[in-house]
């Protein structure tokens, strides 16, 4: 395994950091390993790692664009990324569309319904208190973050609602959720909230727009086989995956008369 002379800076369900060749830099490994309810299911699945990997790229890069300001800095190699060394705010910040998940569980709803409006919803993360939803009222008491901070969440989450739904709908894609984490850039004394941790199918629900067929990491949660070949559907459908022989590659094509 490429960075085992690294020293490991961290190492998580998913993905593990390990120092990166320059201060304030790391790298982002993304293993195959999948988990879900508090990691009380496990399994491996071959080759999820490499597609995060290039599913987060390209969507932190757009992002970049856009003017998102995100820890990513460069793909490294099939499994890992160059980022910036951030100190992680510990909520999770999951931004929905459509009923679906806890969300629909916690007022009996049915999958589905679209939403009047976006919601985002903030939770604290520890696995072991099952990672409990807070509100602003718990983060500003506990110091969790500032509200200055959580006006750059709220707004930067809008932002990356809007910008992903967008970009999703072009590939046939219905963005029903997401979860994503923040943290925090030093620059002298000043922070910089920025976009962190990754953005791939283990982090979002993507629903196939005509079929509604899961293309997302409830096809694990839920058993419903086929976990790889869904991501790798998402990395095609975004127009990524060149090195597997993609000559169907979706996108705007030049049409001469
Ligand atoms: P939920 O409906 O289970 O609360 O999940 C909302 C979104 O957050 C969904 O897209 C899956 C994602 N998520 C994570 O990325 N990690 C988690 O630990 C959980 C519970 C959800
Ligand atoms: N990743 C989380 C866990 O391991 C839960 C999830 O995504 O469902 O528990």
């Amino acid at each position: 395994m490429s960075g085992s002379r690294r020293r490991l800076v961290y190492e998580g369900k998913a993905k593990i950091l390990y120092e990166g060749p320059e201060p304030g830099t790391l790298i982002q490994y993304f293993k195959d390993d999948t988990t879900a309810f508090d990691a009380t299911k496990k399994a491996t699945l071959e080759g999820k790692g490499v597609l995060n990997n290039r599913i987060s790229e390209y969507i932190m890069t757009q992002l970049n664009v856009i003017g998102v300001p995100t820890h990513f800095i460069k793909r490294l190699n099939m499994r890992e990324q160059l980022i910036r060394e951030v100190e992680i705010i510990p909520l999770e910040v999951v931004v929905r569309n459509v009923m679906a998940g806890s969300l629909a569980k916690r007022f009996g709803r049915e999958e589905g319904e679209q939403l009047p409006r976006s919601i985002v919803e903030f939770y604290y993360k520890d696995d072991k208190l099952h990672d409990p939803m807070v509100s602003e009222e718990h983060i500003l008491a506990f110091n969790w973050a500032t509200p200055q901070d959580i006006d750059d969440v709220m707004s930067l989450a809008i932002r990356i609602n809007d910008f992903l739904t967008g970009l999703f709908l072009g590939a046939g894609i219905r963005l029903v959720d997401f979860k994503i984490e923040f943290g925090r850039l030093w620059e002298g004394d000043m922070a910089r909230i920025v976009l962190a941790d990754e953005i791939s199918p283990d982090s979002c629900r993507l629903w196939d727009i005509e079929t509604g067929e899961k293309m997302d990491k409830d096809r694990f949660r839920r058993d419903l086989g086929n976990v790889t070949e869904a991501y790798q559907e998402v990395a095609r459908r975004l127009g990524i995956l060149p090195e597997a022989g993609n000559n169907e590659r979706k996108g705007p094509v030049l049409v001469q008369t």
